[in-house]
Formats: C-alpha cells, sequence, structure tokens
C-alpha cells in the first residue's frame, strides 16, 4: 500500500508541470503554462485587457506599442468617455484615438513635441513604469534597493522605478538590473498590469478584526531563496504574533546556484533531476511542535511547484490535527498545483487552499489576506 502511494505520489510530483499546465491551461500556443508570465497572460485575457496576436498566440516576447500601453490602461478604467482633443496627428481616426485622448487627456501619456504621439513605437521599460505609476496618479515613491543601472534610468522615469520595484509591481532582469531603455514585451507588461491589480487591491482599508482565536498558537514555516518569502512571512506572523521558522538547506544557495537561465546552474539541475531535489536542512523538525494548532508554509514558486527545500519539512512532521495554509512568492505563476503537491506529500493535516502573492507584494495586501482566512 505504501509502495503504491509513493508511486503515485512520485507520479504527480514528476508531472508537477503538466497538471500546473492543465489546470491553468492559457489558450495560447506560445505561453506555456510552466512560463514565468503565465499567470499574467491569463489574468489580462480574463479580464479582457489583452487579447491575441492571431493565431492563437499571445505573443509573449514581442514589443508592446504606446498606443497599445494606452489601450490597455483605458480598458483597465472602463472606458469612459473621451472629449477628443486633437492633440496628435497621428492618432486621428485610429482604433486607439479614444484610448490616447483619454491617456493624454488624464496627464498619463504625453507626445513628442512635434505633435505626434508616436502611437506605433515601443515603448521601454521605463516608459512602461513611468505610464502606470502616472496612472496611478504618481504615488509618493520610497527609494529602496537600488538597481545594477540605476544611474541610467532616465530623471523622469526614477520614482516611478522606485514606486514600481517597492510595490513589487516591477522586477529586475538578471543579475539586478532594470535594462531602463530594454523594450517593454507584452508578457512584461501582462505581468506588470497583474501584479498593479493585486497592489491596488491591498489599497483597501484592512478590517481590525484579529482573526486568531485566543489560546491558539501558529507557526510561519518559510523557505526563502532571496528574501521574498521571507518578507511576506514575517508580516503573517507580525500580524498573528505567530512564530516563525525559516526552512535552511545545509547546502545554501548562492546567486549563481539560482540562476535558472544559465544551463547547468544548480537549479537547473536539480529542476531537471528530480533526484537532486532532496535537499538535507539544517533542522527539519520543530521544537515544541505539538503545541502549533495553525501552521503557514511559506515558499517561492519555481517551475510552477514549491521551490524544492520545503519538501524534506513537509515529509519529515505529522500535521495530524493541524490547519496548515500554504502560501508562495512568485513573480507571475499562480499558486497552481503547489499546495495540493504538498497536501499529497505530508498525507496529514487540514491543509487550506493557500494564497500566492507578488515578489514585492505591500504589506497591506498581506495583512488583508491573513484578517480574511479563518484559524483553528
Ligand atoms: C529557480 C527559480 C525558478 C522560478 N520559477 C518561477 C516560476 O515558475 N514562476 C514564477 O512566477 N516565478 C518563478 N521564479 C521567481 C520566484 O518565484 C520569485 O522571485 C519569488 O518571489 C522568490 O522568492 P524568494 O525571494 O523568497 O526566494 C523562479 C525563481 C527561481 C530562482
Amino acid at each position: 500500500m505504501k509502495q503504491a502511494i509513493s508511486l503515485v505520489l512520485s507520479l504527480i510530483l514528476a508531472g508537477a508541470s503538466a497538471l500546473f499546465a492543465l489546470a491553468a491551461g492559457t489558450g495560447f500556443e506560445d505561453v506555456p503554462t510552466t512560463a514565468w508570465y503565465a499567470g499574467a497572460v491569463n489574468y489580462v485575457s480574463e479580464k479582457g485587457l489583452m487579447s491575441g496576436t492571431g493565431n492563437g498566440k499571445f505573443s509573449p516576447d514581442t514589443p508592446m506599442t504606446r498606443a497599445m500601453l494606452a489601450a490597455i490602461l483605458y480598458r483597465n478604467e472602463g472606458q469612459p468617455p473621451v472629449v477628443d482633443i486633437g492633440a496628435f496627428s497621428d492618432v486621428r481616426g485610429g482604433w486607439y484615438a479614444d484610448a490616447v485622448n483619454w491617456a493624454a487627456a488624464s496627464g498619463i501619456v504625453s507626445g513628442y513635441g512635434d505633435g505626434r504621439f508616436g502611437v506605433n513605437d515601443s515603448v521601454t521599460r521605463q516608459d512602461m513604469a513611468a505610464i502606470l505609476w502616472r496612472y496611478a496618479g504618481s504615488p509618493a515613491a520610497v527609494s529602496g534597493q537600488d538597481f545594477a543601472d540605476e544611474s541610467s534610468i532616465a530623471s523622469y522615469a526614477a520614482a516611478a522605478v522606485d514606486w514600481a520595484r517597492a510595490n513589487g509591481i516591477i522586477s529586475g532582469k538578471g543579475y539586478n538590473r532594470f535594462d531602463p531603455r530594454g523594450n517593454a514585451t507584452r508578457a512584461e507588461i501582462a505581468t506588470m498590469i497583474m501584479n498593479y491589480a493585486q497592489y491596488k487591491e491591498g489599497d483597501e482599508p484592512t478590517p481590525p478584526t484579529p482573526p486568531t482565536p485566543s489560546g491558539s498558537k501558529t507557526l510561519v514555516v518559510y523557505f526563502s531563496a532571496t528574501g521574498s518569502t521571507e518578507r511576506v512571512a514575517n508580516i503573517i506572523a507580525e500580524e498573528l504574533d505567530a512564530d516563525t521558522f525559516e526552512l535552511v538547506p545545509t547546502n545554501s544557495y548562492t546567486s549563481a546556484d539560482l540562476d535558472w537561465t544559465t544551463p547547468g546552474s544548480r537549479v537547473n539541475r536539480e529542476h531537471e533531476d528530480e533526484s537532486l531535489r532532496d535537499i538535507e536542512l539544517v533542522a527539519d523538525t520543530v521544537e515544541n511542535w505539538e503545541q502549533y494548532d495553525n501552521v503557514f508554509i511559506g515558499y517561492p514558486i519555481w517551475w510552477g511547484i514549491a521551490a524544492w527545500p520545503v519538501n524534506n519539512f513537509i515529509t519529515a512532521n505529522d500535521f495530524t490535527g493541524k490547519t496548515v495554509i500554504p502560501f508562495c512568492t512568485s513573480s507571475s505563476s499562480g499558486l497552481g498545483q503547489s499546495g495540493t503537491l504538498l497536501a499529497n506529500m505530508a498525507g496529514t493535516g487540514d491543509w487550506q487552499e493557500g494564497q500566492r502573492f507578488s515578489s514585492g507584494a505591500s504589506g497591506e495586501t498581506v495583512r488583508q489576506w491573513v484578517q480574511s482566512i479563518s484559524l483553528n
């Protein structure tokens, strides 16, 4: 029986990506369900903000034009009535005219000064940040961690990039680069729009009721390779007055280990060969484990599933009698099957649906979620 269960579990794990694919189903042949932007493409197409480019394609790597970005924001705004201010010679009569006129009248976009808007010009990454920031009402920006190429960000976009990064709306590329003058791709814009929606949700005021019934104890267990999940874990713990327990691999992950863009990097090897995913932890059991009624399990999403360093904690502990709440951070993917796969791996415990946060989710977003769940 045990053998049969473990065979089923390993099949589930081996096919995690495939299961995730079925669950998410992007509907575009060039958007694999394991792509980092798949969740965002689903979001923008479900909301009617972006559609495909024809022939069943989304063209995730294609640059976005200025007219198209204005159209997406205009749709997001519910397409309010527009007065044609006739500001741009290259806009009149185009399908994008209402959108560009609305965006210009709202101070979200401006033209080139020669009477043109540049409808078919590509949007750069710094323009993408600046346009969204103005759309958001130019909120105050806290400059946090700098990008390695911070000095090449144009001054008009600096506050926008700070704001977008601090709120988890836009992230950098590899090696902490922002690439401000690079073209923004359709996948990047879709991700930005989805993360912005989550940021806006977090703006709603948090109800004040404390959710944890008195007398129950809560533990927040997490693995975090680059600090995003840790930040969310600490907010949850603070909100619930809970204890935390960090899962630390004995052989910790360096930046080079985590670079999935380099073939043969440690994460790539572990992704390709499941037998390498047995990650030894400095500690996989918690003192006074029996006293906890609620256990949160946090992890980053790696290739659509929970980062595997959490696995040895899951298999080493008995969750009987505990409410278990998975949560994850990711660039774009949803929670997908990650929580269900861990629940199956554990075999015990009352596992809840769980929640995904963007890598830089605001404290307000996290607190709001914590307030919405009912614990033991
Ligand atoms: C090896 C690896 C694989 C990743 N795979 C995905 C993915 O499939 N989908 C996604 O949206 N983000 C993916 N990411 C991004 C992380 O999920 C995201 O940056 C997360 O917030 C990192 O959390 P941490 O800072 O706690 O490690 C991946 C990151 C790494 C290092």
